[in-house]
């Protein structure tokens, strides 16, 4: 496990943002943290390092429960699943239409699916140091996660 502290949200942007200029397809993160730990502004920082252009601005999907997001040769799906009941729902959002070969999934809340036994290539936790600052930490399952990983700079 790698850790991270990041001080200002442009630093959180800049690790999403690396990570996305790095992640094959398909690839999963799952997001862990309370509310305003950073995981949107991560998720925000990834759309800009895949190539999803600035004209969609990336916000929580919190009600809507997935966001899509276009770019060349991928799709980034971003899921916030705070407002599901049960993992029985994510059928009914549409969950099974994801994870193509060209998918880039990015799950806020994520417990649901990992009770589903569903594979992250990569977890993140974000936590709040005493200073308020964000401590982030990487936790990549599996060698493409590993792989991906390894080649940041962090
Ligand atoms: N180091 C930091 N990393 C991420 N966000 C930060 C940081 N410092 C301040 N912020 C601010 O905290 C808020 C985080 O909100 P958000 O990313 O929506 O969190 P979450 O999705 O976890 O609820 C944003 O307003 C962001 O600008
Ligand atoms: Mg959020």
């Amino acid at each position: 496990m790698q850790t991270i502290i990041s001080h200002i949200a442009e630093q959180t942007l800049d690790l999403g943002k690396q990570i996305g200029q790095l992640a094959p397809s398909p690839f999963a993160i799952a997001l862990k943290g309370d509310l305003g730990s950073g995981k949107t502004t991560f998720v925000q920082g990834l759309a800009k390092g895949l190539g999803v252009a600035d004209t969609y601005y990336v916000t929580s999907p919190t009600f809507n429960i997935i966001n899509e997001y276009p770019a060349k040769g991928i799709r980034l799906c971003h899921l916030d699943l705070y407002r599901l009941g049960s993992a029985d729902e994510l059928e009914y959002i549409g969950f099974d239409d994801l994870g193509g070969p060209e998918d880039i999934i990015v799950v806020e809340w994520p417990e649901f699916l990992e009770e589903m036994q569903f594979k992250f290539d990569l977890e993140i936790l974000f936590e709040f140091d005493a200073d308020y600052n964000r401590v982030i930490s990487l936790s990549p399952s599996g060698q493409t996660g590993i792989n991906l990983v390894s080649n940041l700079f962090l």
